[in-house]
């Protein structure tokens, strides 16, 4: 892929931050918050898949619900083709919201049981009034575009496998010709076999459409294989962002290189998935990943870690850890 210029930056988040209030009491008193998303920034360009990475509980679903204003954002800007998403009017952002959708990881429970395919790819346009032509054909085409058959209009959820039903969201998702699309953990629910064949179809999509994908997944190994660029986040904060090869290849954060240390080699026993627990520790003014790296030190726990790297690779740590050492 060429460089892309900053016309087309499609979108500019920065210091994001959604919380969810944590209650207690009979009044409901907010103890605390759990900080779900706590300062993100990142850009986004025309065409180009970023994919975002870390494991369940790091904030990467509240990260994508806030860019479609599903979670209310406490803080920051989400600038989506040059106009804030966060302060505008709702009129216009119902307008705008067309142009980003989501896709989610549960391809059966994100589609309604009791509408057809026909009205499931179709409800969308009606709503904004945009069907071309007879539903029946616009549906058609739909369809076609995800490699289903046109047999399928008339057919239900249930009727369908996972790697068919996620098609269906697929459709779903372009129907409205969007400019952008957060795809949570698009194909985490579905075999192995079937995984490749949804990850083709979307890069397909994306190279067909110019469609830009926020791509999240809980394996780095899943976005590599789409990505140009990752974003690897821990409890609610970009811990390293570079190119997909500068990030895979030459991970410097300790988070990162753990991650791509659980990847599982084939005919080795699938490592247990690890999960974060919001309320774990506390982790006061310093480094969000200081309980668990092994080289942290005073400063890791008194003071947020600077900003390093080279170019589009950043990290932030306070070490300079072994592999940027050389
Ligand atoms: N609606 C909510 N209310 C309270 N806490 C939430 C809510 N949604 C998510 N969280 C918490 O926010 C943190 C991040 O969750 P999530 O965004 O789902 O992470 P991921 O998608 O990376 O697994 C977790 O600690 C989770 O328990
Ligand atoms: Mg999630």
């Amino acid at each position: 892929m060429s460089r892309p210029r900053n016309s087309d930056m499609i979108l500019n988040v920065s210091d994001l931050k959604t919380w969810f209030p944590i209650k207690r009491g009979i009044v409901s008193r907010t103890i605390g918050y759990v900080k779900a998303v706590d300062g993100v920034s990142f850009r986004m360009f025309r065409g180009e898949t970023v994919g975002l990475v870390g494991e369940s509980g790091s904030g990467k679903t509240t990260l994508g619900r806030t860019l479609l204003g599903l979670e209310k954002a406490r803080q920051g800007s989400i600038i989506f083709k040059g106009q804030n998403l966060l302060t505008m009017h709702r009129r216009v952002f119902r307008e705008l919201r067309q142009k980003i959708q989501i896709i989610f990881q549960d391809p059966l429970s994100s589609l309604n049981p009791r509408l057809n395919v026909l009205d499931t790819v179709t409800e969308g346009l009606e709503e904004f009034g945009m069907v071309q032509g007879d539903r029946q054909a616009h549906a058609v085409k739909l369809l076609a575009e995800v490699g289903l058959d046109k047999d399928a209009i008339y057919r239900y959820p249930h009727e369908f496998s996972g790697g068919q039903r996620q098609r269906i969201n697929i459709a779903r998702a372009i129907s409205l010709r969007p400019d952008f699309i957060v795809c949570d953990e698009p194909v985490s629910a579905l075999d192995v076999s079937v995984q490749a064949q949804v990850i083709n179809l979307l890069m397909d999509l994306r190279d067909k459409l110019n469609l830009s994908y926020l791509f999240i997944s809980h394996d780095i190994s899943v976005v590599s294989h789409i990505a140009q660029r990752i974003l690897v986040m821990y409890r609610g904060k970009i811990v390293e962002q570079g190119s997909a090869k500068d990030v895979i290849h030459n991970p410097q954060h300790p988070y990162t290189q753990t991650l791509i240390a659980a990847v599982p080699v084939p005919g080795i026993e699938k490592q247990r998935r690890s999960e974060i627990h919001a309320d774990e520790d506390k982790i006061g003014s310093g480094c969000s990943y200081q309980h668990r790296c092994p080289d942290a030190n005073e400063a890791c726990r008194e003071k947020p870690p600077p900003e390093r790297g080279e170019g589009s690779h950043r990290f932030w740590c306070h070490q300079i850890t072994s592999n940027a050492k050389k």
